[in-house]
């Protein structure tokens, strides 16, 4: 037997983990922006899990908000039921999306890929219910991710994620993403216009399909796949322009830029553009329990309502009872502290300034070749060679390098490889709750800037 089998050997357990070549510790407490091991060893989550977190570990309300939910309706089948607190929670989250959302609906599933799924059938059957029943095709980015489903990866772009599945999932147009630090332009405008060539892009994909496009998904932020690449100002105001000129729909995926991440309720806040659907999952429930939200325009719901009256969809635990309830918990919490303004890095004295501040001094380091991103999303881009902004090889990982740094020091990032063509590039996505002080990032920042030096070396 060799070395590497018996490892992958004393990797197994009876739960089939995400990966057996990597030991992961056991997680059995957690609070505030802190999470401990069993072994008693603590970590700073500096990437709220997978930027799930929003206000932070540990708080009771939630628990108990659950816990209560659980004595009084643990479940009901929503072929059968509503609940109080699903009426009352969708109204609160059709509150927190703004005016563009008065008068919609909200659909409760249980995460991000859900949502996404939910979206595109919701889309779909908007354009049958107003006759167009030929618009059936889904647009979107390459270098996206919208979830792990078969139809949330036929829409997503994310190379590695998708490869050995293609032949199994049906495909429509991937249109260019802009990525300012690579951009493809050679743009001397702060990229306003490459933003309207990759907008023109998106038009000629639409009319290509000949009147078959349905929707076009995007996030707002690139969120793990780019890591927290902002769009070139005018960029989405012209994508919106041109799929409502088309009859397309917009959707925007805030699984991970939602509830408040960016520093607005939503980010499409940043660009003043209305969707017609917006995705969200992640801070809906800051992870207390599983749950997402799609939240439908008037327009899409009057189309059903007014239509069939029916749609045509339903997983068994949409809009469970004690996932909904933790959302509402979430949301109280959330509204009570203020963290959507903690988050907000373009006011001073704000956590999400912090950690602004902290992430661009690691700018000065050789391998940190771009630091970007907004209110507590940000991603910090590695490159072997800062003049050609040339990306380390992929097989050095050096992500991964980076990561095991930081955790050794007690500090939770999440890496990500495949920023510059789905392969190579390497980056981190920084995301922590927003209750995070001041102090705690400057440590942080300071273990990744350690951290960075370190693998540089190796
Ligand atoms: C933008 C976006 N959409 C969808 C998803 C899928 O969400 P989930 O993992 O909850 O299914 C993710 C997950 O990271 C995401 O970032």
């Amino acid at each position: 037997m060799t070395e590497s089998v018996s490892t992958q050997q004393q990797l197994r357990t009876p739960v089939l983990r995400r990966s057996f070549r990597k030991p992961y510790p056991a997680a059995v407490r957690a609070e505030s922006v802190y999470v401990w091991d069993a072994d008693g060893k603590r970590y700073l989550d500096f990437s709220g899990s997978a930027a799930v977190n929003f206000i932070g570990h540990g708080v009771r309300e939630i628990s108990d908000a659950m816990a209560e939910q659980a004595r009084q309706l643990e479940f009901v089948h929503t072929s059968q039921f509503t609940t109080p607190v699903a009426e009352e929670f969708a109204q609160e989250l059709l509150d927190f999306a703004g005016v563009g959302f008065a008068g919609g609906a909200v659909y409760f599933t249980c995460g991000g890929s859900e949502s996404v799924e939910t979206a595109l059938k919701l889309a779909r059957q908007y354009q049958v219910e107003i006759g167009e029943r030929n618009r059936h095709q889904i647009l979107s980015r390459q270098q996206s991710y919208h979830g792990a489903t078969l139809g949330a990866l036929a829409v997503s772009g994310n190379r590695k994620r998708r490869e050995i599945y293609l032949p199994m999932v049906r495909e429509f147009e991937h249109v260019g993403i802009p990525y300012c630090y690579r951009c493809a332009f050679d743009c001397t405008d702060n990229c306003y216009n490459c933003g309207q060539q990759y907008a023109a892009e998106l038009e000629r994909a639409i009319e290509a399909t000949k009147g078959a496009a349905a929707g076009f998904i995007f996030e707002p932020m690139s969120g793990a796949t780019l890591g927290a690449v902002t769009p070139p100002p005018g960029y989405l105001q012209a994508v919106a322009d041109i799929c409502r000129r088309h009859g397309v729909l917009l959707i925007a995926d805030e699984v991970m830029t939602g509830m408040g991440r960016t520093g607005r309720n939503f980010a499409i806040e940043h660009w003043g553009i209305a969707p017609d659907i917006l995705v969200t999952a992640k801070g809906v429930s800051s992870g207390y329990a599983p749950l997402g939200a799609v939240i439908a325009s008037k327009k899409v719901v009057d189309a059903i309502a007014a239509g069939s009256g029916a749609f045509l969809h339903g997983f068994t635990y949409n809009a469970h009872p004690v996932s909904v309830a933790a959302g509402r918990a979430v949301l109280r919490c959330l509204r009570a502290l203020n963290l959507v303004h903690a988050a907000d890095s373009q006011t001073d004295g704000t956590a999400g300034s912090a950690l602004k501040v902290a992430l661009k001094g690691l700018r000065e380091l050789d391998a940190v070749g771009d630091v970007r991103g907004l209110g507590l999303l940000w991603g910090v881009e590695f490159v072997a060679d800062k003049r050609t902004k040339a990306p380390f090889p992929p097989e050095k990982n050096f992500v991964g390098l980076v990561r095991q740094a930081c955790l050794r020091r007690g500090l939770l990032v999440y890496p990500m490889q495949g920023c510059v063509d789905g392969i190579a590039g390497d980056h981190l996505l920084i995301a922590p709750p927003a209750v995070i002080t001041a102090e705690q990032i400057a440590w942080a920042v300071e273990q990744i800037r350690a951290a960075i030096k370190e693998s540089f070396v190796h």
